[in-house]
């Protein structure tokens, strides 16, 4: 009997709750349907929010980490010691299917081994589409002179020099919200590989004149880079075995990209240089003289440009000259 009951209370249960189970959600959810609509937004905040203020940032962190940077041109000019102008074009290389706008931005330049920026430079603000070219045309003040004596060093001596370009920049991509992104950028250019293929093509002795100089020349001097470097009024140590003959002066020199014929005036020991290719103990009888040329200094309007009169007298050049047919001529 009492089974009985309860297997009919339990029919009971079974036929009669799906019914009830319906009729109490349905008035379940007309009562509370403001809490699904908030769950449903919670979800969908859960969802979208990371997307994002995560996911998109790193999205758009690794785009810019992808991207490249090349310098195709760059001149400076009006040097001074702590203070130059610069030109710069920067072409920006990505792949990205996502072309964001990129805010203008304060970028710190050194190089690789080093903690110091040679440089501060105002960069535009750009769209980051593939190729898109900044200029940047500004007066810098020097932030440490070494640390650009350093670069300027790096560009007499080296093939290549790699320099590192950071800063931290807004990003906006669309409606999305900006975010920021850090650049952080290695680019490498060519430098003037210690002045490789320096010659003096032309020279010839000359009547004494007001400034003492009594040679004059024409030296050619290749630039791989696409730097042009203002470097005002250079003078050189001219030696032969050690010896001290003369000093070289060439001015208003500027650097250009390709080959430089630039015009050389010398004020040379011509005693000396004779005593070389003639008389009793002449080394050099055929007139050909081996000269090291090494930087003594760059001067631009009465000031010493150190850092290019460092990386000059770094730089140790050498010559065969003819000087026995420049005086038989
Ligand atoms: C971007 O590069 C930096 C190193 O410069 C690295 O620490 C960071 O994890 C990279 N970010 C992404 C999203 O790839
Ligand atoms: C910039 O990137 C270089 C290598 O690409 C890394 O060594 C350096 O730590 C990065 N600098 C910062 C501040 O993230
Ligand atoms: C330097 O120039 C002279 C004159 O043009 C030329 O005869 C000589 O071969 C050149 N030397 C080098 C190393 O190019
Ligand atoms: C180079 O020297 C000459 C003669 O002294 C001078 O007239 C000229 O202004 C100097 N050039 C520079 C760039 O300082």
């Amino acid at each position: 009997m009492s089974d009985n009951l309860d297997k009919s209370h339990h029919d009971a249960v079974e036929t009669a709750a799906p019914p009830t189970k319906k009729r109490g959600c349905a008035a379940h959810c007309k009562r509370f349907w403001w809490a699904y609509v908030i769950g449903f937004i919670v979800v969908l905040l859960v969802v979208i929010l990371p997307v994002i203020y995560v996911g998109y940032p790193n999205i758009a962190q690794r785009d810019v980490n992808r991207s490249t940077l090349e310098i195709t041109e760059m001149e400076i000019t009006d040097p001074s010691p702590d203070s130059f102008h610069i030109r710069l074009t920067q072409v920006i290389g990505s792949k990205s299917k996502y072309h964001p706008n990129l805010d203008a931005f304060n970028a710190d330049v050194s190089l690789p081994n080093s903690d110091e920026p040679f440089l501060k430079l105002n960069v535009p603000a750009v769209k980051a589409v593939d190729g898109a070219v900044a200029k940047i045309d500004q007066d810098v003040d020097l932030p440490n002179g070494d640390a650009f004596a350093a670069y300027s060093l790096a560009v007499m001596k080296q093939e290549e020099v790699s320099m590192i370009v950071f800063g931290e920049t807004g990003l906006k991509e669309g409606s999305l919200p900006k975010t920021t992104v850090t650049y952080n950028k290695t680019v490498t250019m060519k430098g003037l590989n210690g002045l490789k293929g320096f010659n003096v093509t032309e020279f010839e002795i000359t009547p004494r004149d007001d400034d003492g100089n009594n040679m004059r020349g024409n030296v050619f001097i290749p630039n791989p880079s696409v730097m042009t470097l203002t470097m005002g009024n250079l003078t050189l140590s001219l030696s032969v075995d050690g010896k001290d003959i003369g000093k070289s002066f060439m001015n208003n020199v500027v650097i250009r990209p390709g080959d430089n014929n630039i015009e050389m005036k010398s004020k040379v020991d011509q005693a000396q240089v004779l005593g070389l290719i003639a008389g009793r103990n002449a080394r050099y009888r055929n007139g050909i003289v081996p000269i090291d040329i090494v930087g003594d200094s760059a001067v631009y309007n009465g000031e010493d440009l150190p850092y290019y009169s460092k990386a000059l007298a770094s730089n140790k050049l050498h010559v065969e000259l003819n000087v026995g047919a420049a005086l038989g001529s």
